[in-house]
């Protein structure tokens, strides 16, 4: 418990065609009216256009998944900080661990689209998170500190202000297995004292510290009463309102 916000965003990953989106947006816009934390959602580039429309002006940030690391040219397959702001995306989830693990996304590259995101006006939302054999040798805090410091290598500290870290183990998502309350706070509380140490004390107090990996409607209330979880990167309960509306409006 701290007085910083809480900030619930739901990742949809590659899930839901435009039509299903709108439906879960329209759920999502109905049942979070009168919710007193921040909400975010990141659909699929592809149902970009059709959430904002249905979200724009409610307490729902709309989300990308990612974008490229340069603002144009000839990269196949890839999706321009431009192409995003033109349709009204708010914020952009860089770094998530299937983006570094499945696509070999590094941290230089990480930290290129960060500093590209910050510059075009985004707020990020930076991913960090050890694998479990990094737990099992006492590594995760120093994974978290490698990637939150080389992820935003030359950010400024006014730029710091639109940076949202998420601490998602890689062990916890989509698995079933949460970090204890207790464990995920140990490493949300190193991740602020590294950025105390970049940013001074002043920042590191105010910084969003979002926990990721298995969220679920039972263990919401219990992860965000810790005094360094500020809010939730939920993946799989995302995918529906009855489950991603439970931890958005936590008691
Ligand atoms: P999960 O995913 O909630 O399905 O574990 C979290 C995430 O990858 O952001």
């Amino acid at each position: 418990m701290s007085n910083r916000p809480y900030y619930i965003a739901g990742n949809w990953k590659m899930h839901k065609t435009r039509a299903e989106a709108a439906d879960l947006a329209k759920a999502l816009v109905a049942q979070l009216k009168d919710g007193k934390h921040t909400y975010l959602a990141a659909p699929s580039f592809t149902a970009l256009e059709t959430v904002g429309a249905i979200i724009k002006g409610t307490n729902i940030r709309l989300g990308a998944q990612d974008c490229a690391c340069e603002e144009q040219g000839a990269h196949t397959g890839e999706v321009s900080v431009l192409q995003l702001k033109d349709l009204g995306v708010q914020t952009i989830i860089l770094g998530h661990s299937e983006r570094r693990h499945t696509y070999q996304e590094d941290d230089a590259l990480i930290n290129k689209k960060v500093k590209l995101a910050l510059q075009h006006g985004f707020e990020v939302i930076l991913c960090v998170g050890e694998q479990l054999s990094e737990r099992e040798a006492g590594k995760a805090e120093a994974v978290c500190e490698t990637q939150t410091v080389k992820g935003l290598e030359g950010v400024s500290p006014a730029d710091l202000s639109r940076i949202v870290i998420a601490y998602e183990p890689v062990w916890a998502i989509g698995t079933g297995k949460t970090a204890t309350p207790e464990d995920a706070d140990v490493i949300h509380a190193h991740i602020r004292k590294v950025i105390g140490r970049l940013y001074g004390g002043g920042a590191a107090e105010k910084l969003i510290i979002q926990y990721g990996g298995s969220v679920k409607p039972e263990n919401a209330a219990q992860l965000m009463a810790k005094e360094n979880i500020d809010g939730a990167l939920v993946g799989g309960a995302a995918l529906k309102a009855e489950t991603f509306v439970p931890i958005a409006l936590f008691a």
